[in-house]
């Protein structure tokens, strides 16, 4: 059975990185979380007062920071770790969350996580969830997923995935930021959210979970 890219691309919170790790399991895939390097460099930049308008800043951080997953069996998850230290929890906080597009709108960050992306996907066997996945990091992947939801209720999602972790923020506010980032991510001039024109669209707004993971699964029959 031949081993295919499975790339997924959508707005903020529509069940992206939820859907592929599911997907992944099944398929015996690996599973690439893009956000979550783009949230860990986000860290490393609000740690070390790096200045989005520095170029020479920007340069020598991104030398300094190396971005991996490991497992964690007790958790059954991929934890991200920035320079050798779990970041996971850290990095999904809301001020991460405030940061991170304007960050990820810098070119030479896009181009250094492009790079480390690409890499950790040549061998094929992966789903990798994001924004340029299917339009920039892997063009040719052989199933692309444009995922979409109202935004109601992904921000409703949203505040009961923070409520989970004990994060008590208002419904307002994570609706004008999940309203904020889809801008500045569509907006971008590198690497913006947009559908690939050879992307399956997928609204999740009134699917359940596991019907979603059964479409996705079916689109990948066909393709392996
Ligand atoms: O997927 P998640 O919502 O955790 O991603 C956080 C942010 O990282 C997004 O809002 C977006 O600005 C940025 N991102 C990106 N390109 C990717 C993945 C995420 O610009 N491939």
């Amino acid at each position: 059975m031949s081993k295919i890219i499975i790339a997924i691309d959508g707005y903020s919170s529509c069940g992206k990185s939820s859907t592929a790790k599911v997907v992944a399991a099944h398929l015996g895939y690996g599973y690439i979380d893009t956000g979550a390097m783009y949230r860990a460099v986000s860290l490393y930049f609000h740690q070390h007062y790096v200045s989005l308008t520095n170029p020479k800043e920007i340069q020598h951080a991104l030398q300094q920071i190396q971005i991996s997953f490991q497992f964690n069996p007790e958790k059954r998850l991929n934890e991200t770790y920035l320079n050798g230290l779990c970041v996971e929890d850290e990095i999904r906080k809301m001020y991460i969350s405030q940061m991170v597009s304007e960050v990820s709108a810098v070119v030479d960050v896009r181009r250094a996580m492009v790079a480390q992306q690409q890499r950790m996907g040549k061998h094929k066997g992966v789903v990798m969830d994001g924004r340029d996945i299917g339009t920039v990091v892997f063009p040719s992947a052989e199933l692309k997923i444009f995922m979409t939801a109202d935004p109601i209720i992904r921000a409703e999602r949203r505040q009961a995935e923070l409520l989970e972790k004990g994060e008590l923020i208002s419904f307002d506010e994570i609706l004008e930021n999940l309203r904020s980032r889809d801008y500045i991510d569509t907006h971008r001039s590198e690497g913006p959210l947009r559908q690939a024109d050879d992307a399956i669209v997928l609204d999740n707004s009134f699917l359940t979970f596991d019907e979603q993971v059964e479409l996705i699964l079916n689109w990948a029959d066909t393709r392996i």
